[in-house]
């Protein structure tokens, strides 16, 4: 395990800067071909993709936690005030987001770190946040028992995640190409189901909105822990072929 310090600049009317901690362990893999990749993509995202982060990290309040924080691109978003600790397991994207990082002009505290594996207490955070990340996380049911455990009673879960397409051609076909895509796509599974893994881990959802965005689907959302599991409807979310 290797030790950085990042200083970053907090205020931009000369505020205290504010030296946060980023323990990055270099030797865990990592996909640096994807992180180059991601990094010129986000650079140079169109409207649509500016206005889905905008949509999910601008009503932000509070101390929050963005889960895959990637190169960082959703840091432009964030509203003043926000508390922000972010997380990210793949070193190439730190090695990045490092890089960016030291052009935002606000204090950020970053961690390497899995989702499924939260470097955090029990109800630490006003917010959680992801922005197409769920396709990756290798285990979503942990991931997601890890984000209602640091979530405080009744705080949301924002996240823009694309999803499994629907229909009996568009859902077949992008299960067949997940093991090539997720090959060259730095993990990602575009026959994720992650809505209904979100009603299975015990989620309700204040907000939802499914959009059409070919090739995949993108879900919008905020959902918050259930007050009770929602047994009955388990069965059909099984076998519901949507995302
Ligand atoms: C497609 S990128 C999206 C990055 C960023 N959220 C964005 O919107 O630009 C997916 C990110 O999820 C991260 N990731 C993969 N597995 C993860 C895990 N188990 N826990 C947290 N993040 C993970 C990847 O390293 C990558 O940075």
């Amino acid at each position: 395990m290797r030790g950085i310090m990042v200083r970053m600049r907090e205020g931009v009317n000369g505020g205290a800067d504010r030296v946060c901690f980023l323990a990055m362990n270099t030797r865990t893999g990592g996909h640096r071909r994807f992180a180059a990749t991601w990094n010129w993509l986000t650079a140079h995202e169109g409207p649509k993709q500016r206005a889905a982060r905008e949509r999910v990290v601008s009503p932000l309040k509070g101390r929050v936690l963005e889960i895959g924080f990637g190169v960082g691109t959703n840091w432009a978003y964030l509203p003043e005030g926000v508390e922000y600790v972010g997380i990210e397991p793949d070193p190439y994207m730190i090695a990045r987001a490092r890089r960016h990082a030291a052009a935002v002009e606000r204090s950020l505290e970053l961690h390497q770190a899995r989702a499924e594996a939260l470097p955090f207490e029990d109800a630490s955070f006003d917010a959680v946040f992801t922005t197409l990340t769920f396709c990756t996380v290798q285990d979503v049911p942990a991931a997601l028992r890890e984000v209602q455990r640091v979530l405080k009673p009744g705080a949301e879960f924002h996240f823009w995640e694309h999803v499994r397409p629907r229909g009996r051609v568009l859902g077949p076909l992008s299960d067949l190409v997940t093991p090539v895509w997720r090959n060259v796509g730095g993990g990602c599974n575009p026959n994720r189901r992650t809505t209904v893994a979100l009603r299975k881990a015990g989620f309700e959802f204040v907000s939802f909105q499914r959009v059409s965005a070919p090739p995949l689907p993108m879900v919008f959302g905020r959902a918050v822990v259930a007050a009770e599991a929602p047994a009955e409807v388990a069965p059909i979310l099984e076998s519901a072929p949507q995302g």
